[in-house]
């Protein structure tokens, strides 16, 4: 039986009754259908709704629906069922009878939908905070066991200063533990229950909202039906905070791809996560990074779609909503089975440190270390910036680094240039150049070390939730 067709004189057109379904894809809703419904069970039970028997009858059939769906997939390949909340209750008559429809008193499927898709973020958060962890800890592990190891960083993907390899990995380090704060934040207004907010105008039942919130783990309830049974911002927020997770993904997808050409040649890819090719027998393609990076590009589409959806939509529910599901599904399916590759990923990348060490001392690198050395003797760091550009431009011309030069050459550039100990060509050394950067946030050694320590702790805080 339908959930509404007694004012209707005319059945539906058979090819608009299946395309307006939502079964097909509300299916996976279904523990959290049943979870919702158990706890409402109860709650009408306490409101004297139901007798006691009746809440038994009620909660044990959701609890054979739910095992069975799990026994039998077949089970869900139901042609006739509207969505997740018509199966349920069909179900749940073909159980136990008319005691069935009781469920539903004072009930609608607005505060059902806006329950059970709260649910699922909720979990789905807790997912992927979870998996973030895992990524955190590996880019961690391998920070930490990179030691004094150097490499070349880049602006404008031109070479810029040597950086420690640790320094490099916690950049990405940090832009993951912001995803992960900002989904735990994110977390805290999900995690109210619309349960009990009716149609649109409230529970025509004295429920125990409080109680029915409890029991579903949620912090309280929603304040407002017709906000709690149209609201959405849960899901865009979701959304949201997962395309800036998706987005640090893909930049860091296309850095690898960037570093793993033989021009840079910095990492080589895991054969695990590579392909070949059928045609070029040398190839070695980086399609896990490939595929990262398309996959970022759907999740910002699901972030759009869901903000297009919502964004004409008076108070308060509309069917609309209904197609707000399926882009909400994708973007957490499309992080939570890429999140894991990731971290296997750089779990197994082998960073070229030869090669890494050799372009940190090449091109140049040194030579805003040269000004500040310039400038650490008194001269003014405008002009030993342009000192250090002559020098640069000398060295070029001749066919060497900044430390091919000459003293007398650098003295023509300018007087304050000396050699020794701790003259212009010691400071030019890999060494001293990173010390250079001994402030918080710098790639100084002893900078990274208290980095790599601090993040260890934030990294708990995060495991711990
Ligand atoms: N399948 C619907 C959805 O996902 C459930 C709510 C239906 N409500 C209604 N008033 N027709 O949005």
């Amino acid at each position: 039986m339908k959930m509404w067709a007694g004012r209707f004189r005319e059945p539906l057109d058979a090819e608009f009754a299946r395309w307006q379904r939502s079964f097909p894809f509300d299916r996976r809703l279904l523990p959290q259908e049943v979870a919702a419904s158990a706890a409402y069970a109860e709650a009408i039970f306490a409101a004297g709704v139901l007798t006691a028997a009746e809440v038994a009858q009620i909660v044990d059939a959701l609890a054979a629906i739910l095992t069975q769906s799990v026994a039998s997939p077949q089970f869900l390949e139901d042609d006739d069922a509207e969505d997740v909340h018509h199966f349920v209750e069909k179900n749940l008559v073909a159980l136990i009878g008319d005691v069935g429809y009781k469920l539903h008193t004072g009930r609608s499927r607005n505060e059902q939908i806006a329950t059970d898709l709260r649910l699922f973020v909720r979990e789905s958060i807790d997912q992927l905070i979870a998996q973030i962890a895992e990524l955190g800890s590996v880019l961690l592990a391998r920070a930490e066991s990179a030691g004094l190891a150097a490499m070349p960083a880049y602006t404008h993907l031109q070479r810029a200063e040597p950086v420690l390899v640790a320094h490099w990995l916690l950049a990405y380090f940090e832009m993951f533990l912001r995803d992960a704060e900002r989904l735990a934040d994110c977390r805290k207004r999900v995690n109210l229950c619309p349960l009990g907010s009716g149609a649109i105008a409230g529970s025509t039942i004295q429920l125990d909202r409080a109680a029915l919130a409890q029991a579903l783990a949620f912090d309280g309830p929603t304040a407002n039906s017709m906000d709690a049974t149209a609201d959405r911002d849960f899901a865009l927020e979701f959304v949201n905070a997962l395309s800036l997770l998706a987005l640090h993904v893909s930049r860091w997808a296309e850095e690898m791809i960037l570093f793993s050409t033989q021009e840079f040649a910095l990492v080589d890819p895991p054969e695990e996560y590579s392909t070949g090719s059928s045609a070029m027998p040398q190839k070695k393609n980086p399609d896990l990074l490939e595929l990262a990076r398309a996959k970022s590009a759907r999740v910002l589409g699901c972030a759009t779609a869901l903000q297009v959806a919502t964004k004409g939509l008076p108070l308060a529910y509309n069917k609309d909503l209904q197609d707000t599901q399926q882009p909400l599904f994708e973007a957490a399916d499309t992080l939570l089975t890429l999140l894991p590759l990731v971290a296997q990923w750089i779990a197994k990348v082998q960073f070229l440190h030869e090669r890494m060490q050799f372009a940190a001392q090449d091109g140049f690198l040194n030579a805003f270390a040269a000004a500040t050395y310039l400038s650490s003797r008194g001269v003014p760091f405008r002009l030993a910036h342009e000192c250090i550009g002559r020098a640069v431009q000398l060295a070029l011309e001749k066919g060497c680094l900044l430390d091919g030069l000459s003293l007398a050459e650098l003295q023509s550039i300018h007087p304050a240039f000396e050699a020794g100990e701790s003259g212009f060509f010691a400071a030019l050394k890999l060494e001293p150049v990173l010390q250079y950067h001994d402030n918080s946030g710098g790639t100084a050694p002893a900078q990274v070390k208290q980095a790599l320590a601090k993040a260890r702790q934030r990294l708990g805080a995060v495991q711990a939730g």
